[in-house]
């Protein structure tokens, strides 16, 4: 992507449709992925598969955060040159991405050179329309976090928190973001656009901070003979530009490099795939951790005001996940290791667990026991053997063929249908599932109460036990396509299983009687075999 001074934004393209865009936060490449990114990874994929299940076209965009002095540290320690540990740790995250069955449409890397390119062109265009000084720094820093530490950071008695680790006087010039001003516009904006951080008590919070704090302007630079891992800022070759201003950006670079307009015309630049241009900025949603919320709902707008670009329409905050009631930390040994659960139990109990025991807000709390007691309760028993039974009896009784419709659970089925829609418009994933585990519910309870075992004994039930048949078979193809965002390769388990070849990842797939009498389904098979306790 080159930068040009003229605006190429041709009249064809304004005509395509823009995609929901859905993004996460990107995971810095120095370390091994937990619980907490995967979390964040699998919410921000069950949206993606939601929308796209509705009807909309989705650009899911997930990715690495590859610069800083950490990266560059841990890649000398292990005597590798920095871009070769980032290749081979960006490895190993898309094997991650692809262990937790991520439909993500691009993977970023900030290292990328159709990243650097867009950092690049965000920085000249903010320099040249005034939003960038110098100026000497003089103050605390903490080598460790790679900040500067201010006054409010320090004890009474002088001293830092020792998570700050080492901390020192450095005096040092620096380019630095204005942010003084921006403030007043960015209050009225939050407090008129409810829906922009969410939920509502991240709001809150935000607007607590503004109201309360003056903002100091931000620093976006590093020395390069401190630190040469970075992008180099296009005004000053001495200089690298400085985590945030690199890493944020990967919300519009990606748009860029796949020729969005509305980011192509904001920075006057040339897509590099003119051929496939797709329609992404402003983004429909940031998924974050509550601790990015401030660079999220506080520093990206400003940047974006000054670049010219539409803010994004919502940050979506998650909380924060511990292991029985404690900080997870790799020194004591108290982590979820993502993928040995997944190894263990498969990924959609992974997927099902995390989403089901924690909504999108409040921190969360994992432990072994609830994990095991919601595979047992609600996977193996409640969906599992709903299924199996439903197809096993259709199997021994009408030897697998779909009896002649009826529609005796058809109006509970419409009203979670139309519940779990809803939901899942508002990116309520945990209240979808419980919809959804309601129809379960009642479909095993049904199962309970017109008793086809004893149906099948007596030859003048025939027409009943047909009905009977028909409801649970209907009611098990419904599921897999509400459950198909949640839980995919579940979801086309029971499909193979009812026979059927499509894929069940369209939403409109839910009007009750879509199985057709004398259809022949397959064989049934546990889809979450039972675990000794
Ligand atoms: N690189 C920055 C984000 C830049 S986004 C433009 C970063 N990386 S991170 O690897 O530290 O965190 C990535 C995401 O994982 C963040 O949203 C963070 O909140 C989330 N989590 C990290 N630990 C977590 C838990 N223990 N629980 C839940 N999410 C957590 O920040």
């Amino acid at each position: 992507m080159s930068v040009a001074n003229i605006g190429c934004v041709p009249q064809t393209v304004c005509r395509m449709s823009k995609r929901f865009y859905v993004t996460t936060a990107i995971d810095y490449v120095n370390g091994q992925p937990h619980l907490g990114h995967a979390y964040e990874k699998v919410a921000a994929d069950v949206i993606a598969r939601s929308r796209r299940s509705l009807g909309q076209e989705v650009f899911f965009l997930t990715g690495l955060d590859e610069h800083g002095q950490k990266v560059e540290q841990v890649a000398a320690a292990q005597g590798k040159k920095t871009q070769a540990y980032c290749d081979e740790m960006a490895q190993s995250w898309k094997v991650f991405a692809g262990r937790l069955n991520l439909t993500n449409d691009d993977f970023v890397r900030t290292t990328e050179p159709r990243h650097q390119e867009i950092v690049r062109a965000c920085l000249s265009r903010v320099n040249a329309s005034g939003h960038i000084y110098k100026k000497i720094y003089k103050g605390f820093y903490s080598t460790k976090e790679e900040t500067f530490l201010t006054e409010k950071d320090r004890r009474p008695n002088g001293t830092f928190d020792a998570a700050w680790g080492e901390v020192i006087e450095l005096e040092e010039e620096n380019y630095f973001f204005k942010l003084k001003d921006q403030q007043a516009w960015l209050i009225e904006y939050i407090e008129q656009n409810p829906s922009f951080v969410r939920p509502d008590y991240r709001r809150n919070e935000v607007l607590g901070f503004l109201k309360n704090n003056v903002l100091e302007d931000l620093c976006i630079s590093r020395p390069i003979s401190r630190l040469s891992w970075g992008i180099p800022l296009p005004f000053d070759p001495n200089y690298v530009t400085y985590v945030w201003f690199d890493a944020l950006v990967n919300y519009i670079s990606i748009p860029a490099a796949h020729g969005d307009p509305e980011v192509a015309g904001g920075l006057n630049c040339e897509p590099a795939l003119p051929s496939a241009r797709l329609s992404l900025w402003p983004a429909d949603i940031h998924v974050i951790g509550k601790d990015i919320l401030k660079f999220h709902a506080v520093y990206w707008p400003i940047m974006l005001k000054a670049m010219g670009l539409p803010l994004p329409r919502q940050v979506l905050v998650h909380g924060w996940w511990q292991k029985n009631g404690e900080r997870m930390s790799k020194s004591t040994g108290n982590v979820v290791d993502p993928v040995a659960v997944i190894n263990e139990w498969g990924v959609d109990a992974f997927r099902y667990y995390v989403l089901r025991e924690l909504d999108i807000g409040p921190d969360g709390n994992w432990t072994d026991s609830g994990f095991a007691a919601r595979y047992s309760a609600e996977l193996a028993n409640g969906l599992g053997n709903l299924v199996n039974r439903s197809l096993s009896m259709l199997r021994r009784y009408r030897k697998g063929q779909v009896p002649p419709p009826s529609d005796e659970l058809s109006a509970e089925a419409q009203k979670v249908i139309a519940e779990t829609r809803s939901l899942l418009e508002q990116n309520r994933l945990q209240a979808a599932l419980q919809s959804i585990w309601s129809l379960i519910t009642r479909a095993n309870q049904y199962v309970d109460q017109t008793a086809p075992f004893k149906l099948a004994k007596d030859p003048a039930q025939a027409r009943r036990l047909d009905e009977v048949l028909y409801n649970l078979a209907e009611a098990c193809r419904i599921l897999a396509v509400l459950l198909w965002p949640f839980l995919p390769d579940t979801a086309i388990k029971i499909y193979s299983q009812l026979g059927l070849s499509d894929t069940p990842d369209r939403f409109s797939a839910t009007n009750w009687g879509g199985l057709t009498p004398g259809h022949q389904t397959g064989e049934p098979a546990p889809l979450f075999p039972r675990r000794d306790a």
